[in-house]
């Protein structure tokens, strides 16, 4: 979500006040930082880059402060770092030339719509085109500020998406992402007045545009995984074959105390139900450990659901307290030499079911959309269902499908050879 934002942001900067995109920072005549605040972290990071950005880039430079950090903390950053020349919300940025000549400016409103604003087109990628469908979320989970940073869910209208899809085809990309915060609660609300709709529906107006060959998304909600999306999924040939799935904690009782509006049980059903209708779907998930109030018990659920699932990729988390968020004065807090603990387990488990997973896949044959060129000699791409595959190949096989056969097994990349 944080790079189609800045896609925005290279967009308009781009056809409205004639900048170019420039990796070296040292020659720059702005420098953005484009921020999360899902955890504590980058949020300390974005202070010590700041200090660097400042020490060394070029006299008279502008630095602005954009995305969920900007919305957080707002003004409190031009305090802290009172070099900084503009702060601008995570959903604000269709504001990025006004404060570029506002001195100062923050830009901050949650509120501020910006579902249907007609960004100028930008795309790091020619090949693979990220669609945003909605901004902000209406759930309230206890642990989470992206509520309080990006605001309430407003849809993006259906005609406006579709339109963003066509043209991008007709540019040469034959892959779409859509992006939103719970894409399977699209049409929960639109700014003005909507035919009444769905993610279903979505999907299968985009699936008709011609040359579109694939379609991702992410991410679902799994309190809106129902049959009827399950089952859309399962026969579009478009859609490709992997799902996220964020579990966050196995455990129910955890699940209550996050306001996840599912169970333990919910989740493995669904799974199940995936993998009846889609058996070679591949899943992934995020999981947060330790968060407050979890005992041993709630942490063997999580592990329970990882050895029943046997998630194709896990992205993993401790738990931070974020502030003006319903859990951040949560009693029970888990030591950190507890949470660390859990988190190794974890990741240690996943690994483990990964190279076993992998192991079984040399000989497969996957076809291959290829998208990126690496500077060895290799060109890298995915399968339908998400399987990064690269081959020795150079710039011609970008942007075209080839059926690969795996030759050698690693554990985020396997490498494979053209066959046809
Ligand atoms: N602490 C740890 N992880 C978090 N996430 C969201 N908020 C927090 C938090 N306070 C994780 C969730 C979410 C992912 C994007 O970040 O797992 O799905
Ligand atoms: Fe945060 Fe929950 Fe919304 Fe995801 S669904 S962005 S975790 S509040």
């Amino acid at each position: 979500m944080n790079e189609r934002d800045t896609e925005h942001m290279l967009a308009e900067l781009k056809e409205k006040e004639n900048y170019i995109a420039t990796d070296d920072f040292k020659s720059a005549d702005l420098i953005l930082i484009n921020t999360c605040s899902v955890r504590e972290k980058p949020v300390a990071k974005l202070f010590s880059e700041l200090g660097i950005f400042n020490k060394k880039k070029k006299e008279g430079a502008k630095i602005g402060v954009c995305g969920c950090t900007a919305s957080h903390l707002g003004r409190e950053i031009i305090k802290r770092a009172p070099y900084v020349s503009f702060v601008l919300g995570a959903r604000n940025i269709s504001k990025i030339t006004e404060v570029l000549h506002k001195p100062k400016a923050v830009e901050i409103d949650i509120n501020y719509d910006e579902s249907e604003f007609a960004f100028k087109d930008f795309r790091s990628s020619k090949y693979k085109a990220y669609i945003n469908i909605s901004i902000g979320c209406d759930k309230s989970c206890t642990f989470c500020i992206v509520p309080k940073t990006r605001g309430d869910e407003i849809s993006i209208p259906m005609n406006l998406i579709v339109d963003e899809a066509s043209r991008a085809v007709s540019l040469g990309a034959k892959e779409i992402f859509l992006l939103g915060q719970n894409v399977n609660n699209y049409a929960r609300r639109f700014s003005g007045n909507h035919e009444k709709t769905n993610f279903t529906k979505l999907l299968q107006n985009l699936s008709k545009i011609d040359g579109l060959e694939r379609i991702r998304f992410t991410s679902p909600h799994p309190f809106h995984m129902d049959d009827e999306f399950i089952q859309e999924f399962a026969k579009n040939p478009k859609i490709c074959k992997s799902m996220h799935m964020p579990l966050q904690s196995g455990s129910t009782k955890v699940l209550q105390d996050m306001k996840r509006g599912y169970t333990k049980e919910w989740f493995l059903n669904r799974v199940q139900k995936l993998r009846e209708m889609v058996p070679d779907v591949s899943i992934s998930t995020d999981i947060i450990v330790a968060f407050a109030g979890e005992s041993e018990k709630d942490f063997e659920d999580t592990i329970d659901v990882m050895n029943q699932v046997k998630f194709e990729q896990v992205f993993s988390f401790k738990y931070s307290p974020r502030p003006q968020t319903e859990a951040e004065f949560f009693p029970d807090v888990i030591d950190s030499d507890t949470a660390s603990a859990r988190l190794t387990r974890l990741q240690e488990l996943h690994i483990k079911q990964l190279d076993e997973k992998n192991a079984s896949k040399l000989g497969n044959i996957y076809e291959v959309y290829f998208e990126e060129l690496y500077n060895d000699g290799f060109v890298s791409g995915r399968s339908d269902n998400n399987i990064v595959i690269k081959v020795k190949g150079s710039e011609e096989l970008l942007g075209e499908f080839k059926d690969v056969k795996i030759i050698s097994i690693g554990r985020t990349v396997l490498t494979g050879e053209i066959i046809k």
